[in-house]
C-alpha cells in the first residue's frame, strides 16, 4: 500500500475564504481594480481616496431616493487602515423610475449600436439595464470633465455599470444640505452668489448648459462659518449650449431658477443679466 502525501495547503486560498466569509450582506470587495482605466477619475487621484486593492466598501446607508436614482453612503477602507466616505449613485432601471427625460435633452445625442437602440426602444430587461448604464456613463464622463475644468462638482472617482462612485460631499457622515433648505445670513448670500455665476460661466466657456440647474442640485458646505461653499450636482442631462437648438432656453431657465432663490432670499440679482455673462464666455 502506497503512502499518499496529502496535498499541500494553499493558505493564500483559505485566508481569502476566510475573509469573503466575513464579508457582510452591506459588504463587497472595493470595485477600484475590476474597472478599467478609463472608469476610474482624473488623476492626480485626492490623497483621500482609497485605491488599496485590500480595501472593503461598506454601505452605511441609503441618502436619498431620487427620481431616477438612488444614491447611497459608502464606506471603502482596509481594515483598521485608511478609509474613505463616498456617495454611490444608482440609477434604477426604466420601469424604476418616476418620469422620462425628455427626448428634447437628447436630441443630436446617438447610440452607435443599434441593437442597443432596439432594446432601449423595446424596454426589454436588457434595454432598461442599458439605459441605466448610460445615464450613469453620460454622468460620470461629464462629472470628469466639469472637474477638469475647475468646476465644484464631486470628484468622480468610479464608474461601474450603472453605479458612480463620487467624492461624498458632507460633514462627517451627515451629507450636506441642499442650497433650497438653507438660509444664509447676506453676506454668505452673496458669497454664494458669486460661487453660482462663476460655476455657470465656467460651464458656458465649456459651451456646457446643466439643463437642470436648481437649488435642489446645489449643495452646501461649512454653512457654519463665514464662506460656505457651493457643489453642484446631478449632471447626466448636461447638454451642449450650440449644438443642441434648446441649449439658450434650457441654460436661461437654469438662470432663473438659481436668480429667482436668491432675489427671495433678498439678494439682488438678475437672470438676465447673468445669462447674458454666460453667453459672453461661451461665444
Ligand atoms: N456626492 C454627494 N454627496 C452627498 N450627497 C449627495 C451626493 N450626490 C447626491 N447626494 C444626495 O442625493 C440626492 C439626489 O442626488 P441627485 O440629485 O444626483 O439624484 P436624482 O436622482 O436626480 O435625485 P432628485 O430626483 O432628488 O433630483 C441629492 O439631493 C443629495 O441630497
Ligand atoms: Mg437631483
Amino acid at each position: 500500500m502506497s503512502f499518499e502525501e496529502p496535498a499541500a495547503i494553499d493558505w493564500a486560498a483559505l485566508q481569502y475564504d476566510a475573509l469573503s466569509e466575513d464579508l457582510g450582506d452591506d459588504q463587497r470587495w472595493s470595485t477600484w481594480r475590476s474597472v478599467d482605466r478609463s472608469s476610474r477619475g482624473p488623476q492626480p487621484w485626492p490623497a483621500w481616496l482609497v485605491t488599496s486593492q485590500a480595501a472593503l466598501d461598506t454601505e452605511l446607508g441609503i441618502l436619498k431616493t431620487g427620481k431616477e436614482a438612488d444614491v447611497w453612503l459608502l464606506e471603502r477602507g482596509v481594515p483598521n487602515g485608511e478609509s474613505c466616505l463616498l456617495a454611490a449613485k444608482r440609477y434604477r432601471t426604466a420601469d424604476h423610475r418616476l418620469f422620462q427625460r425628455a427626448s428634447s435633452y437628447t436630441e443630436g445625442r446617438r447610440g452607435r449600436d443599434s441593437r442597443e437602440n432596439r432594446a432601449v426602444r423595446l424596454k426589454s430587461g436588457f434595454g432598461r439595464q442599458i439605459e441605466a448604464t448610460r445615464w450613469a456613463n453620460a454622468e460620470f464622463v461629464t462629472l470628469k470633465r466639469l472637474w477638469a475644468a475647475g468646476v465644484r462638482v464631486p470628484y468622480p472617482a468610479q464608474l461601474d455599470g450603472n453605479e458612480i462612485l463620487m467624492e461624498f460631499v458632507g460633514d462627517g457622515v451627515a451629507a450636506a444640505p441642499r442650497l433650497a433648505q438653507c438660509d444664509p445670513n447676506p453676506d454668505q448670500l452673496r458669497w454664494l452668489w458669486a460661487q453660482v455665476v462663476e460655476a455657470m460661466i465656467r460651464f458656458g466657456a465649456q459651451q456646457l448648459v446643466h439643463g437642470d440647474l436648481s437649488p435642489f442640485n446645489v449643495l452646501v458646505t461649512g454653512l457654519s462659518g463665514p464662506e460656505p461653499e457651493l457643489v453642484i450636482i446631478d449632471v447626466p442631462q448636461v447638454l451642449d449650449l450650440v449644438s443642441n437648438p434648446n441649449g439658450v432656453e434650457y441654460l436661461h431657465r437654469d438662470c432663473r431658477n438659481m436668480a429667482d432663490w436668491f432675489v427671495r432670499k433678498g439678494l439682488q440679482v438678475d437672470a438676465d443679466v447673468l445669462l447674458a455673462e454666460v453667453l459672453a464666455a461661451a461665444w
